[in-house]
């Protein structure tokens, strides 16, 4: 089978305060951000239709989807066309100074038949800075390899950047909030897209801790 993939690297996200200098080559340490918790909310997520799974290292965190899916076309109504899963991550950061890539991987199958299109947004954002967004989107043109259906992966990368002043750390929470939307401009032309699972990994940690919590 063949698969899509779009990798995009979206702009800084910063957390808390960003500073752009990393000090005083210290070694890294091993404190990473870790995944605390996680929960899903949205129409593409009810209750009962998602499963979590948290690496034992705590920075990897894979969801599963039975429910996230979409379709447009005769028989279907127009809630049909649009669904969302927010994804909310309670993060612990160590203190100090911590820089982070927030890499996302989603997976789910494409069936478009041509004259509709389909859209994948993420939306990336701290609950203490909810004004800074990043947003990306991926979109399928119905006909060719997508009339008859095929898998498609969509990958994201965001820096981030923090700046925690309590020497024991602090917690935050991560939202990713994710949308499919389908159009069509042919009133007979049907398809589909679904979400199957997403991860969500912290990668490329560098820590510079300045005092350590006792
Ligand atoms: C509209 O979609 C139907 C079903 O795929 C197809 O048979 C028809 O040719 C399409 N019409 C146009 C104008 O593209």
């Amino acid at each position: 089978m063949k698969s899509f993939v779009v990798a995009l690297l979206a702009p800084a996200l910063a957390v808390a305060n960003p500073i752009g200098i990393i000090s005083d080559g210290d070694v890294p340490s091993p404190n990473d951000i870790s995944i605390i918790s996680a929960t899903a909310s949205g129409n593409g997520c009810p209750q009962g239709t998602v499963t979590t799974n948290i690496s034992p290292d705590r920075t990897v965190l894979t969801f599963g989807f039975d429910a996230f899916q979409t379709y447009i076309g005769p028989g279907t109504v127009m809630a049909d066309r649009s669904k969302n899963c927010q994804l909310h991550l309670n993060l612990k950061y160590p203190g100090g100074f911590q820089f982070a890539v927030v890499e996302s991987t989603y997976h789910g199958y494409a069936q478009l038949e041509e004259g509709i299109t389909g859209t994948f947004y993420s939306t990336y954002y701290f609950s203490q800075d909810a004004a800074a967004t990043t947003t990306t989107q991926t979109s399928i043109q119905g006909g060719g390899i997508w009339e008859t259906g095929d898998v498609y992966t969509k990958q994201d990368q965001v820096p981030t950047a923090s700046v925690i002043w309590s020497p024991c750390g602090a917690t935050g929470i991560l939202n990713v909030n994710n949308r499919i939307a389908l159009t069509s401009s042919n009133s007979s032309a049907s398809g589909q897209i679904s979400d199957d699972d997403a991860t969500v990994a912290f990668t490329q940690q560098i820590h510079v801790s300045w005092q350590p919590c006792k």
